[in-house]
């Protein structure tokens, strides 16, 4: 009797474990993916052991450091627009999921991502009008391939500032500050006060000297161009209403909106999606929530799934574009917006990332999962090996793991090669990793994980 009871419980224990995945173990493996793009100096208890220091040479024009941050993704330039976003949004995951991040033990780790970020920006803002917007050029970093220790290339600052504004980056800055302000204010005060002081400053240049930071030099026009400003504007404002408490920033939001007011969706360059549901949850406004709940219902049911269940919204980075809408329909949900729907939604999204279809997307996680990833680093073999196009061409695994980086995916009809040429279902990237984590958190903290 005894021995049928117990083999009951491991049947159970068995069947209902099949069809779950280990949150959990993604989301450490996602924060060790931003160990791997860190660029400076490292700390001793850096845990990716394969990257070493690198770009210590990075300075602006009038010789300010500007070492640290975050590589882009598989290239050595940081672009500032692209690493603002990433922030804001590890940052909002971890303000409104922490309860999913201490179950997964990545409270810290995750503090210390953002810190890398926010360090740097504070670095970047050399004064109140003047921020570097980007160091290394997207053109120059790409005719090279090779490790980041070992570049010898011209990494040129740029900036934007009265006469060359960037009211996108500087607003989209303000708002990853703000919201790491919210972050650490229990934790370091003193700090957490720097960055919202950093944070105020760079939103008022946005909001006085307008325009988009594409306008502003041309480096960027390679990889992040910014279709507008009017996003971030409302955006950074709901983050500094959030972190202030100062209905200023509420009169900047209802002055702006009616420009965009019909704009939708959530991702490096569109932020309405995500003002939106934040605004909502502000503000207890019903025209935000109803206006999230309309873009998701619409975009669940409208936009065509490849044939084994992904939302396939974007050729590029297909799994990051459906897990960015995932994210603001679960903040929806959390604020009573067809919870059982989207969470299912977003349960089933997931598992097709982490590998509901037999192969895991995520670097290192699973049995099966992508070795060729388009990285630079990771393609290198150990030094004093050399390292250059000969990797690139080589059909070789990579002889480093990127472990955690969920990479471009999938098209259309499930269609994936793992080859590292194809920069556009093959790259890994810190943006794409940033929205992936806020639903894994979100669904950790429902109790969705293993
Ligand atoms: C302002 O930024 C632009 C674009 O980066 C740059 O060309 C220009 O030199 C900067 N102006 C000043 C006064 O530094
Ligand atoms: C808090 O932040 C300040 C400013 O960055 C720093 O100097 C100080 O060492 C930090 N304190 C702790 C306990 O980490
Ligand atoms: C960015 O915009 C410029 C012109 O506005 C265009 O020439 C360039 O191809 C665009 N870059 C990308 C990656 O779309």
């Amino acid at each position: 009797m005894k021995l049928i009871f117990a083999l009951a419980i491991v049947l159970y224990v068995f069947v209902s474990n099949t069809d779950g995945f280990d949150y959990k173990e993604v989301l450490g493996k996602s924060l060790l993916f931003y160990e791997a793009q860190r660029s400076g100096k490292l700390p001793a208890d850096q845990r990716v052991k394969w990257r070493h220091d690198s770009a210590l040479n990075d300075k602006g024009v009038h010789g300010e450091d500007l070492t640290g941050g975050y590589y882009d993704a598989g290239d050595w330039v940081k672009f500032g627009f692209q690493m603002s976003f990433t922030i804001t949004v590890l940052a909002w995951g971890l303000l409104d999921h922490e309860a999913g991040y201490k179950a997964a033990g990545q409270v810290d780790y995750t503090r210390t991502a953002i810190k890398w970020g926010t360090d740097y920006f504070l670095k970047a803002h050399v004064s109140d009008n003047v921020f570097y917007a980007q160091v290394g050029s997207g053109y120059i970093d790409h005719q090279t391939w090779g490790r980041p220790e070992d570049m010898t290339e011209i990494r040129p600052a740029y900036t934007i500032n009265v006469t060359n504004p960037g009211s996108d980056l500087a607003a989209e800055t303000a708002a990853a500050l703000a919201a790491s302000y919210l972050v650490f204010k229990d934790v370091n005060a003193t700090y957490a006060n720097i960055l919202l002081e950093h944070a105020k400053t760079l939103y008022n240049f946005a909001y006085k000297y307008r325009g988009k930071y594409t306008d502003a030099f041309d480096d960027v026009r390679c990889c992040y161009n910014s279709s507008g400003y009017e996003d971030e504007l409302i955006w950074g404002a709901a983050w500094l209403y959030r972190a202030t408490k100062d209905k200023t920033y509420l009169t900047y939001v209802e002055e702006v909106y009616p420009v965009i007011q019909y704009y939708i969706g959530f991702n490096w360059d569109q932020k309405i999606g995500g003002a939106d549901v934040l605004l909502a949850k502000l503000t207890g406004d019903s025209k935000y929530l109803t206006k999230t709940k309309n873009y998701c219902d619409n975009m669940l049911a409208t936009t065509p799934r490849t044939p084994k269940g992904l939302i396939f919204i974007t050729q590029w980075g297909s799994l990051m574009t459906t897990a960015y809408l995932m994210e603001i329909c679960l903040e929806a949900a959390a604020l009573g917006a067809n919870p059982e729907k989207y969470r299912a939604e977003a349960k089933t999204q997931i598992d097709y990332m982490v590998g509901s279809t037999g192969f895991s997307y995520v670097v290192g996680f699973g049995d099966k999962f992508p070795v060729h990833v388009h990285h630079k680093a990771a393609s290198c073999p150990d030094p004093p090996a050399k390292c250059d196009w000969t990797q690139f061409s080589s059909p070789d695994p990579n002889p480093q793991q990127i472990t955690g980086a969920l990479v471009g995916g999938p098209g259309a009809n499930d269609d994936y090669t793992d080859v590292r040429s194809d920069y556009v279902h093959n790259e890994v990237d810190t943006v794409y990793n940033a929205g992936f984590q806020g639903v894994l958190a979100t669904l950790i903290e429902l109790g969705y994980s293993d």
